[in-house]
């Protein structure tokens, strides 16, 4: 196969190590740090612009801005995560210094005090402290509100939390320099991705059974916005958009994105609805263009500098996608 440098590959002018260590400063369910190898093995081979309109922790987002640093536009359903996001990028320094008052002091007490607070009350660095505070204190790093919005997970048990790493959200903070974010539904892809663009969609999974969680947002993610999902991702195809996306191995989804590519790869999931025990399940990667044979340059290995082109194409084969 002849093979084309990306134009990404090109600005960047350099090949970063595939390093799958990622900045994200919340603990998300269904974040994709687990899934990056077996992400990043089913990569576009170039693209314009990223989108992720399911943002939740940016593992992908991360990920690759790490590699590219290609324009970025991140949004999200839950206004407390995006509110959090832009303090990290325009105020990382002060958020520290808050999360630090936060965690000498923690408490159950002070967990309680916290999570009573109307966030919007609040100054947006106080806010965002509080939002990366409760979620890492909390019952499984879930987030889950009542019908008039508060967060009610409970304390969790951990005892000695990690609240927050210094250097993750000041390297977070740097990778977002670049990325537009916005509290908004995934709708929005719609109107805004051209064609040649990049968008991940990693909507709340289609529930295996009745105890799959689904929550993140108060309207939950039901078979009437998998299907409008499936309808966004049809017109972006028929823009010329690449697309991955993400979702739970049910016989629904499979019929919804039965005309594209699906891969199945394996993930450790918490497997029963209290999340206490954990198990290997098969998970779906829907894409709609040819996964490149090589490994674009773009993830490639310093060492791939002096590596021929036959190994680089070797090592891409020896990732064994499915198991
Ligand atoms: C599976 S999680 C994404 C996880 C993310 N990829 C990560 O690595 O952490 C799904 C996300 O979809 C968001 N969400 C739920 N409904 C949404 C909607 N209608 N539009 C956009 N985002 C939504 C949730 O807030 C949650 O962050």
């Amino acid at each position: 196969m002849e093979f084309h440098p990306s134009p990404i590959y090109k600005r960047e002018k350099r090949i970063l190590s595939v390093n799958y260590s990622v900045p994200t400063f919340v603990k998300w369910a269904g974040g994709k740090t687990q899934l990056l190898p077996k992400i990043a093995d089913l990569l576009p081979g170039k693209f314009n612009r990223y989108f992720e309109p399911f943002l939740g922790s940016g593992a992908v987002f991360f990920y690759l801005e790490q590699k590219t640093s290609c324009p970025a536009f991140l949004s999200d359903a839950n206004a407390e995560l995006i509110d959090t996001y832009e303090v990290v990028k325009r105020h990382p320094r002060e958020l520290i210094r808050r999360l630090g008052a936060l965690k000498a002091r923690h408490s159950k007490a002070q967990f309680y005090r916290l999570r009573g607070k109307n966030p919007k009350m609040l100054d947006r660095i106080d806010a965002a402290a509080r939002f990366i505070y409760l979620n890492k204190t909390c019952y499984n790093g879930l987030y889950r509100v009542n019908s008039n919005g508060g967060f009610n997970v409970p304390l969790g048990s951990y005892v000695n939390p990690t609240i927050f790493d210094e250097r993750d959200i000041l390297r977070a903070s740097k990778l977002l320099q670049n990325a537009e974010l916005q509290h908004v539904s995934f709708e929005i892809t719609e109107k805004c991705a051209k064609k040649g663009d990049f968008v991940y969609f990693d909507p709340p999974y289609h529930p295996l059974n009745g105890n799959s969680f689904t929550g993140y947002t108060r309207n939950g993610f039901a078979e009437e916005e998998q299907t409008k999902l499936k309808r966004v991702f049809e017109k972006l195809d028929k823009r010329g958009c690449k697309l991955m996306l993400s979702n739970s191995d049910a016989a629904f989804v499979r019929s919804l994105y039965d005309d594209f590519e699906i891969r199945t790869v394996k993930a450790r999931r918490a497997i029963n609805c209290k999340g206490e025990k954990r198990g290997e399940i098969n998970e779906l990667i829907v894409v709609n263009y040819e996964v490149p044979s090589y490994l674009p340059l773009y993830l490639a290995e310093e060492t791939t500098q002096k590596m021929s082109l036959p190994s680089i194409i070797a090592s891409k084969r020896s990732l064994n996608m499915n198991a």
